[in-house]
C-alpha cells in the first residue's frame, strides 16, 4: 500500500526545485524567442474529446492505437488526456474562428502531454512539451523560418542537435507512392517484424520508421516517397531547402523519416541529438494542411513542431546548468529575538529592492547558519548580533571568498549590486 501512495506512477516524475530551474531557463529563453518571431501563448485543456485526437493524429498511428490515456467521464463521455498538442490548437483555431482573422496565426504552447509508452531513458508517460503552430499558410518559407527560431533556442540553451528533413508527399501522390510501397512489402513479409506486417495494410509509411534490427536491410532496399513526388511537392520541397540553406542551416535529408503522426504531408523533420541515445529526437514537426478539414473546419494550412523538454534539459551542458540556477543573495544570519526582528525588516527592504533573501527561522548559532548559507548557495551572509544592533553596522560576509567587512545598512543595496554585478533583476 505504502508503495503506491508514496511513489509516482510509472513513468511520471515530481521535478523538484533544482532541476526545475533548468527547465525555468529553458521555458524563459524560449518565450523570449518565440515572441522575436512574432508567436503568442495558447494554453487548451489537457482533457479533449477522444475523438479529436483519433481523427486527427489517426486511428491506425501507435499513439491512437495504445498509448492514449482514455476514460469516460460521469456524464459517460469518453475523455483523453492529450498526448500531443497539434489536435487541440487546431481544435481552438477553428472554434474562435482565428481564420477570420486576417494574415496567419502563430501560437506557441508549452506543458504536459501523456503517452503511455514503454519507459525507456529519454521517454516518460507525462513528458513537456514546447511547441509552436503556423496557421494559414503554405509557405515553405514559413517552415524554414519555424525551424530556425527552435535552432535559436538550442544556440541559446547551448544545445548541439541536427536537423534531419524529407517530404511525406501529399494527397496527390502519396496514395500512388503507398501502393507502390504496399506491393514491394507483400513480396517478402517474412523479412518483416510482426508489427511491420501488420503495417503493410494499415500503416505502410510506418515501416520505414521501424527500428527493429533484422528489419533495416529489407527497409534499405524500399522505394522512397522522396523519389516519387508529385511536382509541386518536389517544388515545395526544394524550395524549403533552398530557404533553409539562406538561413545558413545545415540539414540532412533522411529519405525513411516518416514521423508517427498520420496529419503530415509535405515537409517533415526532426532535430536529433546523437547524446540522447534510441529516442534521439528533442523535436519533431512538419506541415498538416489536411488536419482543420479533418476536425470539421475550413480548409487550412498549418505547420509546426513540438520540442521535447524533458530530453532538452537532459542535453543542457554544465554551463548552462549553471546560469540557471537562482541563488540567493543573503542569507541574514542573526541571532537572537532582537536581530531576527531586524532581519525580517532587513529583508523586507532588500526584496523591495528585487534582491533574493533567506532567513532561516529556527536560527540555530552564527556557525550553523553561515554553514546553511553555504549549502543554499547564498552569495552572502549578513550577521546581525547583538553588536551589530548597538552599533547599526552590519557584518557581510562573501560565501565564495569567506572576506567579511563591516557596513551600514544604507550602504547594504549598493554593495550587493557591486558584488552581482552579473545578475538578472
Ligand atoms: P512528436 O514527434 O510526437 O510530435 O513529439 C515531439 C517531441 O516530443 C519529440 O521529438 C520528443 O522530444 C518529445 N516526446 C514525444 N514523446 C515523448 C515521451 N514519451 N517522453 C518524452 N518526450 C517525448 C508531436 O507531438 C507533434 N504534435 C509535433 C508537431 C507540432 N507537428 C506539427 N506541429
Amino acid at each position: 500500500m505504502a508503495d503506491t501512495l508514496l511513489n509516482t506512477i510509472t513513468g511520471t516524475r515530481d521535478l523538484l526545485p533544482d532541476e526545475l530551474a533548468q527547465w525555468q531557463f529553458v521555458e524563459e529563453k524560449a518565450r523570449t524567442i518565440f515572441a522575436r518571431y512574432g508567436f503568442e501563448e495558447i494554453r487548451t485543456p489537457i482533457l479533449e474529446a477522444t475523438e479529436l485526437f483519433a481523427r486527427g493524429i489517426g486511428g491506425d498511428t501507435d499513439i491512437v492505437g495504445k498509448e492514449m490515456y482514455t476514460f469516460q467521464d460521469q456524464s459517460g463521455k469518453s475523455i483523453t488526456l492529450r498526448p500531443e498538442a497539434t489536435a487541440s490548437v487546431v481544435r481552438a483555431y477553428i472554434q474562435h474562428a482565428m481564420h477570420r482573422e486576417a494574415g496567419i496565426t502563430k501560437l506557441y504552447y508549452l506543458g504536459p502531454m501523456f503517452r503511455h509508452e514503454k519507459k525507456q531513458k529519454g521517454r516518460w508517460r507525462q513528458f513537456y512539451q514546447i511547441g509552436a503552430e503556423v496557421l494559414g499558410s503554405d509557405h515553405p518559407a514559413v517552415e524554414a523560418e519555424t525551424i530556425e527560431m527552435v535552432l535559436r533556442l538550442l544556440e541559446a540553451v547551448e544545445v548541439q542537435a541536427s536537423l534531419q528533413i524529407n517530404s511525406v508527399g501529399c494527397p496527390n501522390c502519396r496514395p500512388a507512392y503507398l501502393e507502390l510501397l504496399r506491393n514491394e512489402l507483400r513480396k517478402e513479409p517474412e523479412s518483416l517484424c510482426e508489427d511491420c506486417r501488420r503495417r503493410i495494410e494499415t500503416n505502410p509509411l510506418r515501416v520505414l520508421d521501424c527500428k527493429v534490427e533484422s528489419c533495416q536491410p529489407r527497409i534499405s532496399r524500399l522505394p522512397m516517397m522522396i523519389d516519387h513526388l508529385c511536382a509541386d511537392c518536389a517544388q515545395h520541397f526544394a524550395q524549403f531547402k533552398s530557404y533553409l540553406s539562406e538561413a545558413g542551416i545545415p540539414f540532412e535529408v533522411i529519405p525513411r523519416l516518416v514521423r508517427g503522426l498520420d496529419y503530415y504531408v509535405r515537409t517533415a523533420f526532426e532535430i536529433v541529438s546523437g547524446e540522447l541515445g534510441a529516442q534521439n529526437a528533442v523535436a519533431g514537426g512538419g506541415r498538416y494542411d489536411g488536419l482543420a478539414e479533418v476536425l470539421g473546419g475550413p480548409p487550412t494550412q498549418g505547420f509546426g513542431f513540438a520540442l521535447g523538454l524533458d530530453r532538452l534539459v537532459m542535453l543542457l551542458p554544465e554551463q548552462t546548468r549553471q546560469k540557471a540556477v537562482h541563488q540567493p543573495d543573503l542569507l541574514l544570519a542573526h541571532l537572537g529575538e532582537a536581530a531576527l526582528g531586524k532581519a525580517i525588516s532587513i529583508a523586507r527592504l532588500l526584496r523591495a529592492r528585487g534582491f533574493r533573501c533567506h532567513i532561516e527561522f529556527g536560527g540555530g548559532s552564527l556557525k550553523s547558519q553561515l554553514r546553511l548559507a553555504n549549502r543554499i548557495k547564498a552569495r552572502h551572509a549578513l550577521i546581525i548580533g547583538e553588536s551589530e544592533l548597538a552599533s547599526d553596522l552590519y557584518k557581510i560576509r562573501q560565501m565564495e571568498s569567506s572576506d567579511q567587512k563591516e557596513i551600514p545598512l544604507s550602504e547594504l543595496p549598493d554593495y550587493l549590486v557591486l558584488e552581482s554585478s552579473d545578475r538578472n533583476r
